[in-house]
């Protein structure tokens, strides 16, 4: 095959992500895996039944509809509403992707040219360097530091050049816990509009804020037309191997996403959409207890974390406690989430992998707290003895 590499240059030290590598670690040696997020217990009983008689039914066997199908986009368009007061045209506003994650890469590749700089909060999310990357584009960091993680505004106004075409948000935020602020967003927003950049704004943790709340940037002023927002149904009901996810926005951003995700998937989870449609429109109470189930398990986790010797950050959203392993005696995350699983049978990510700058992550290991109360008080148990 001669001596040129492989892999296009593009994806270069993008290798295989580091859930996948964690995971196999957890199966191999029977950790409790407190790495990858996704739930131990599947989502509503009636959602699950929702999928069932869609196949059973014949609805959504086929190729659904590219934009996917109508009933999911009204109740998309209903739940922007119902949440967050945004009114967005199910016909032209909606798209439904194969979760966020398919979102994320459509939004980048139809928007982005190679060159164009792209201002993500780092840590990232692992798909957006990814992304990024496949577009063509210049990922440009803005680091969030410990204890906090808030973004320092005035640092994001000077990484802003002439060739910034796009700031990445994700709030809440994944691995920190970050939820962007009113002000904070306000001020993101007013650079924006200032400098004619489009956002690109990934809230799949919507649902699970513990202080605060959850702001949508797309809702401020001159943002409406300039911002794509994703969700997913991954997260929200507990169902993350569905891969239903979805992109609202200006009808003209609709259509450039659409004309990018028309290629990488076409459509995808035809079933599935009409139970998540379903799943969007639960009551109250649904979303509420599920926060507050999270809620107690983040607690749990992280009076455990503190009690083994960890220095917690307490997190305001998501299911992700990122913690500091210096006090452990602890100096590298990777290492240590290494032969974590040796030593005491859990597995954890080191946050160093979300970082360009391997410095500024290497003391700090994540774990998740989407699992069972008897799982969680295992792992504590587990954890406690290192
Ligand atoms: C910040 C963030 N965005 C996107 C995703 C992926 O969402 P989906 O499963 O809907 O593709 C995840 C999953 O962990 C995530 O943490």
């Amino acid at each position: 095959m001669g001596t040129r590499p492989l892999l296009n240059r593009r994806l270069h030290g993008l290798g295989t992500t580091i859930f996948a590598e964690m995971s196999a670690l957890a199966a191999a040696t029977g950790s409790i895996n407190l790495g990858q997020g996704f739930p131990d217990t599947d989502g509503p009983r009636e959602i699950a039944e929702a999928a069932a008689r869609a196949v059973l039914d014949g609805r959504g066997n086929q190729y659904p509809p590219g934009p996917g199908i109508p009933e999911l986009r009204q109740a998309v368009a209903e739940h922007q509403q119902r949440f967050r007061g945004l009114a967005y045209d199910p016909d032209t506003e909606v798209l439904v992707t194969a979760g966020a994650t398919e979102a994320i890469a459509a939004a980048l590749l139809a928007l982005l040219e190679p060159g164009d700089e792209v201002i993500a909060l780092e840590p990232f999310y692992d798909s957006y360097a990814a992304c990024i990357a496949m577009a063509g584009a210049v990922r440009v960091p803005l680091t969030l530091r410990a204890p906090d993680f808030r973004p320092d505004l005035d640092r994001l106004r000077a990484l802003i050049t002439p060739r910034t075409r796009l700031l990445l948000l994700n709030s809440p935020h994944n691995p920190t816990g970050l939820v962007l602020n009113a002000e904070e967003l306000a001020a993101v927003a007013a650079l924006a509009v200032e400098h004619d950049l489009l956002v690109v704004t990934d809230e799949v943790y919507e649902h699970l804020v513990f202080a605060g709340a959850h702001h949508p940037i797309a809702a401020l002023p001159g943002m409406r037309e300039r911002t794509v927002s994703i969700s997913s149904a991954g997260k929200t009901f507990s169902f993350t191997g569905w891969k239903v996810g979805w992109v609202t926005a200006a009808a003209p951003l609709v259509a450039a996403v659409r004309t990018a995700k028309q290629y990488l998937t076409y459509v995808s989870a035809g079933p599935f959409q009409y139970a998540v449609a379903e799943a969007l429109r639960l009551p109250d109470g649904y979303y509420a207890d599920f926060r507050a189930d999270l809620l107690r398990k983040r607690d749990l986790l992280a009076a455990g974390l503190a009690a083994a010797g960890f220095r917690v950050f307490n997190p305001e959203g998501t299911y992700f406690i990122t913690t500091d392993i210096t006090p452990l005696g602890e100096k590298d995350g990777i290492e240590f989430c290494r032969t974590l699983p040796e030593r005491c049978g859990v597995v954890a990510i080191p946050n160093a992998v979300f970082y360009d700058d391997p410095d500024a992550g290497r003391p700090l290991v994540r774990f998740t707290f989407c699992k069972r109360v008897e799982v969680l008080e295992e792992a504590v148990s587990r954890l406690s003895r290192i």
